[in-house]
């Protein structure tokens, strides 16, 4: 018979592994270790374990196979960026975009917290790998967590286990310690609760030390801790210092009737359609044409200089942690089916067959569900007092490879050749659905002055407009005046760059309507983006950048007039002047490191205007 592997015995033979780990279990006492192997029965295990403790209910297996529900403490449910820090050694290199504090002073508060934060739980020893396992562009961390629900998501959101253990035995690369706790130790005896968590917490990056600390929450990006504080906010430290870049980026290729292959990465601020957009379906009409459109990313890419004078991205995450509401088969049929089974979900709604909903995913709502705080729910109540079913920013945890549009080559080790880089935000006025910028430079400063109204993605005031730099204003672990410079740098280490575009689908009318009908018609303006890309369509120069003509879009299947189409690319010089205004606010903040290239572009645009 094959002996049971203790999950308290070490899988790995790193000495500084296993040095961290023994200084770590000294600092927080937990109850006990478990070495994680990343394997099903493992999951199988720790989903069943939080089953009983009541952290997860099982879904109807018929309708949701493979798939568990969570339901969060109310005061953990995005992420907390005035409770997220930069620590480097001085204050200027985080920049006014970081929350700074000094690193001796916060090792110290740390070391605080966290001393006997893991009593009466278990700490996970959890290796991941950020990229394919062994793919040059792939970097490892290791997550100390006292949270299951932490294990079962990074399963799915990334690679984990023992051939990773393998990789860092092998000892040619540097590893991330990532520490995490949800801040509630149990006394002897004390009974837990469903969602652990603390109301003090405080996600904390080191950048020069490449650490992570996490403390007091288990939610998403504070506690996945590969996502958004790894593959993003250190990620964008060694990729300043290594010559290469990690973005706040989908990546997606389009397949022509030729069968030729063009690959894009776009950025998005959170909740602005990014899956919907990693997943598109092209119109009926365009797919009839032979079009096709794949996956391989819809939230993160590290896009690095490649031997062919390219920019080459892989997507380091395996998984999707997408927003639920507006998810629907009408929306994304594609990210249903990537979700339809062995996926987790958090606070979204539960059905009484077992089964889940949130807001969006069908016309007409269930008569009765439990809501995302267990409280009944009737459309009713709903329309009485506002209640939503799901919370705003509630998820789904689904694997990459369910995802029925996945490319072929998402697993590539070395990636795939990005030929067109797109900047988006969600935006009522003055920005139009899409245009061109003239050139590189011109590029990163339209990245660069990106606006978005908020959403629930973050905590603060939804719908105003805020300046997101290349959607990486809560991602970027440094001064964002030094992530321009190396945005311009990239130039010089390739022979092609990629063209630069922005769109904005969510221009809204006289009526407030939004104009353009978006999702699957997106395709229309990403075909025009791909054609542009590889030289083959016309635009018209404007001040802004290059537009199309109502004659270079594909129209096929679709009557839109051309008024509408004119509206939505109306360029109105008065609302143009304001935005260049707004644009100075950002570059106040960021005056002394801004590279003067960008301080040239608001010239060359404020003269053209
Ligand atoms: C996300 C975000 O969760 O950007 O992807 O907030
Ligand atoms: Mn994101």
């Amino acid at each position: 018979m094959k002996k049971k592997r203790k999950s308290n015995e070490p899988l790995s033979q790193n000495r500084n592994l296993l040095r961290w780990v023994e200084k770590m279990a000294d600092l927080c006492q937990p109850a006990q270790i478990h070495w994680v192997d990343g394997s099903q029965a493992e999951y199988d295990q720790l989903c069943a374990q939080m089953v009983e403790q009541g952290t997860l209910t099982k879904l109807n297996e018929k309708l949701w196979p493979g798939c568990f529900y969570a339901r969060s403490d109310a005061s953990d449910v995005a992420r907390v960026e005035d409770r997220t820090f930069i620590c480097s050694q001085s204050r200027e290199a985080a920049g006014p975009n970081n929350n700074w504090e000094n690193p001796f002073e916060m090792r110290r508060k740390l070391r605080g917290l966290f001393t006997g934060c893991m009593a009466g739980r278990t700490m996970y020893i959890l290796p991941f790998s950020m990229g394919p396992v062994g793919s040059p562009m792939a970097q490892l961390g290791v997550e100390l967590t006292d949270s299951p629900y932490v294990v079962i998501n990074m399963r799915i959101m990334a690679r984990i286990g023992l051939p990773v253990y393998a990789e860092i035995d092998r000892g040619h690369q540097r590893v991330v310690p990532c520490l995490h706790s949800v801040g509630a130790p149990l006394r002897k005896g004390q009974k837990d609760v469903t969602w652990p968590c603390n109301k003090e917490k405080y996600i904390v990056h080191f950048p020069e030390s490449r650490e992570i600390w996490s403390y007091g929450s288990g939610y998403g990006g504070n506690a996945l801790l590969g996502k958004k504080c790894f593959a993003l906010r250190i990620a964008s430290n060694m990729a300043r210092d290594d010559g290469w870049m990690a973005e706040h980026m989908l990546i997606l290729g389009v397949e022509d009737p030729q069968g030729e292959k063009t690959y894009v990465a776009a950025a998005f601020p959170s909740a602005c359609g990014k899956t919907n957009f990693a997943m598109l379906v092209p119109p009926p009409s365009v797919q009839a044409q032979g079009w096709k459109v794949t996956t391989l990313g819809d939230d993160i890419a590290w896009i690095k200089p490649s031997a062919d004078g390219r920019l080459h991205a892989i997507n380091p995450e395996a998984g999707f942690f997408g927003v639920a509401p507006g998810t629907s088969k009408s929306t994304n049929p594609n990210a249903m089916a990537t979700l339809s089974r062995n996926t987790i979900f958090t606070n979204v709604a539960l059905t009484p067959e077992g089964g889940v909903w949130w807001e969006g995913m069908t016309e007409t709502p269930p008569p009765h569900l439990t809501d995302w705080q267990g409280q009944p729910w009737t459309p009713a109540i709903a329309q009485a007092t506002g209640a939503k079913a799901a919370h705003p920013n509630s998820r789904f945890t689904a694997p990459a490879s369910q995802c029925p549009t996945i490319d072929p080559d998402w697993e590539s080790p070395t990636g795939v050749p990005i030929s067109a880089i797109i900047f988006g935000g969600r935006r009522a006025t003055t920005i139009p659905l899409v245009y061109q910028a003239f050139n590189w430079s011109s590029g990163v400063y339209i990245g660069a002055t990106m606006g978005s109204e908020m959403t629930a993605a973050a905590a603060g005031t939804i719908g105003k407009v805020r300046r997101d730099p290349m959607a990486m204003l809560p991602f970027c672990g440094y001064h964002m005046g030094d992530y321009f410079r190396h945005w311009i740098s990239m130039q010089k280490k390739i022979s092609e760059t990629p063209r630069i575009f922005h769109v904005n689908w969510f221009r809204k009318d006289a009526e407030g309507k939004f104009i353009w009908p978006g999702f699957s018609d997106n395709m229309r303006i990403l075909k025009w983006i791909v054609a542009r890309a590889r030289v083959r369509a016309l635009a018209r120069e404007t001040p802004i950048g290059w537009m199309p003509r109502y004659e270079d879009i594909d129209w096929t299947g679709l009557d839109f007039p051309r008024e509408k189409f004119e509206e939505l690319q109306a360029f109105d010089r008065t609302a143009w002047r304001a935005e260049v205004m707004a644009h100075e606010e950002l570059f106040l903040d960021l005056h002394d490191r801004l590279p003067k290239e960008l301080i040239y572009e608001r010239e060359l645009l404020i003269c053209r205007m």
